[in-house]
């Protein structure tokens, strides 16, 4: 038997953080203090994962659905972020982490907004380790987005419609930078991909643990990696493909 390969790692790993709300309401507490400790989940997990050696790890924060819940808990999760950032600021640029948002940025509270634009601006130049927020982001406004900017640029003559395919359509997604999620975790226990990265996750590994956001650690994140190291990526190919090496 030969020995075991090197262990596949994700170059980038997506998070549905769900489950606050159960934990506190498991608590008898408001649902405010689970995202209080969703909150402190957050540096040890992004911790984990640069020691893991995954580059990318974006956390689904705040959806566009999200502003419907009751305004105290939508202005509760602000004001956790808004500390989230100032607090993390030191720690992204000891750690060499550089922040980026998906996400309509422009309708955030502009406290939060300032705070967004000065962690991004001093962590800009770093490049091997990436943390990502989706912030007031649904996949289905963000292909209305791009879909509006791919329409003005084939109207404006810059973009010619012959041309028209994912990879130039791609370019005027949210995550235009980034690479396509190679693993998509959801904490909670629910299974489902709430309207969150559904074109850059076409092939994304799904990982579903019923463990709630503020009790995932560590080890939760290296069980979910490992079991993206046993899964087979197929691409649409066959097996005895991707074992010769075909693409
Ligand atoms: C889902 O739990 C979680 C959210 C809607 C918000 C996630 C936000 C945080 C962890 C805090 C802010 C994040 C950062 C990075 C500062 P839920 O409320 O839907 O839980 P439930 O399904 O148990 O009710």
């Amino acid at each position: 038997m030969s020995p075991p390969g090197p262990a596949k790692i994700p170059q980038h790993v997506a998070i549905i953080m769900d489950g606050n709300g159960r934990w506190a309401q498991q608590r008898g507490l408001p649902r405010l203090e689970g995202h209080r400790r969703g909150v402190e989940t957050v540096r040890p997990v992004v911790d984990a994962a640069r020691e893991i050696g995954i580059r990318y790890i974006t956390l689904y924060a705040f959806s566009v659905e999200n502003w419907k819940r009751p305004t105290d808990e939508v202005s509760g999760l602000m004001g956790l972020l808004d500390y989230f950032l100032k607090r993390e600021l030191n720690n992204l640029i000891k750690e060499k982490v550089r922040l980026h948002t998906i996400g309509r940025i422009e309708a955030l509270p502009a406290n939060v907004q300032k705070e967004l634009a000065r962690v991004k601006e001093a962590t800009q130049h770093f490049t091997d380790w990436n943390l990502v927020l989706a912030l007031n982001y649904g996949a289905r406004t963000e292909v209305a987005d791009a879909a509006r900017a791919y329409a003005a640029a084939v109207q404006a003559g810059t973009e010619p419609l012959a041309d028209a395919s994912w990879d130039n359509f791609r370019r005027y997604l949210y995550s235009a930078q980034l690479p396509d999620p190679d693993l998509l975790i959801r904490t909670s226990g629910e299974q489902r991909v709430s309207n969150f990265m559904l074109l850059q996750c076409a092939y994304a590994e799904m990982v579903f643990t019923p463990v709630l956001w503020p009790d995932f650690g560590r080890a939760d994140l290296q069980a979910a990696v490992d079991e993206y190291g046993r899964r087979e990526r197929r691409y649409g190919l066959t097996t005895e493909q991707i074992k010769s090496g075909a693409s």
